[in-house]
């Protein structure tokens, strides 16, 4: 994982990332995040919201969604704050902690979202995130993980090649699991893969295996 040291820099520049990788509104996995979500009243947690991308893509297609994000990144939340101020959004409330220590209680959630976060975190952080979620979640709730994916057009691979480069050193492999099997031992069940430009969208519930 980047220390908050370096997410300062990232912070300043990490908005640059949708508007390269994912700028395409019918293949963005941020709509297809919302495409998942239904009309009725959701309470969503964005565990790990960096500058708040998701949350804020959420709270302005369901108005009547309640959206929190939280993240370690202190210059990662000032920027989604700052969004949040210019854009004048009332469904999105940021909060600075970190995601493995949860404050909320049980089953508080109907949508915990991850977002291009496993790839970059040790297994240990990963295990501790995923625990909070199924937490946090209700039992008839969605985890949403959204991962990067490598692209099969050949034209594509060039610009996702930057993206492996500016990655930790675990992050192929982790392109190469096994995405069933890596959520089943964290308690949770594949339900629907959506695959978007350059990355994925998983949908998933809680299962009993834990
Ligand atoms: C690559 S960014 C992803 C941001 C956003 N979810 C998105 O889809 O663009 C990863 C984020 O995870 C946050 N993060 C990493 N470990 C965390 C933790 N233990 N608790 C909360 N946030 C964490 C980082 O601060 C960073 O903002």
């Amino acid at each position: 994982m980047q220390s908050d040291e370096n997410y300062q820099f990232t912070a300043k520049v990490y908005d640059i990332l949708d508007r390269t990788y994912f700028r395409k509104a019918a293949s963005s996995p941020r709509n297809a995040v919302i495409s998942i979500l239904g009309d009725e009243p959701l309470k969503i947690l964005d565990m790990c919201t960096g500058t708040g991308a998701n949350a804020f893509a959420i709270a302005g297609a369901r108005k009547n969604a309640k959206v929190i994000g939280v993240d370690i990144s202190a210059a990662m939340l000032k920027k989604a704050a700052a969004k949040l101020e210019q854009e004048k959004i009332s469904n999105v409330k940021l909060i600075h902690t970190d995601a493995s220590k949860l404050q909320f209680p049980n089953e508080e959630f109907d949508v915990v979202l991850i977002s291009l976060v496993l790839h970059e975190i040790s297994p240990d952080l990963a295990g501790k995130l995923l625990g909070e979620a199924r937490r946090v979640l209700k039992t008839a709730g969605k985890l949403i993980v959204v991962e990067w994916e490598e692209p099969v057009s050949q034209l594509k691979k060039i610009p996702f090649y930057l993206v492996k480069k500016l990655e930790p050193a675990a992050f192929e492999d982790f392109l190469k699991c096994e995405m069933d099997q890596y959520f089943f031992q964290f308690g949770f069940e594949m339900m629907q893969t959506i695959h978007c430009a350059y990355s994925k969208v998983m949908v998933l519930s809680k299962n009993d295996h834990i």
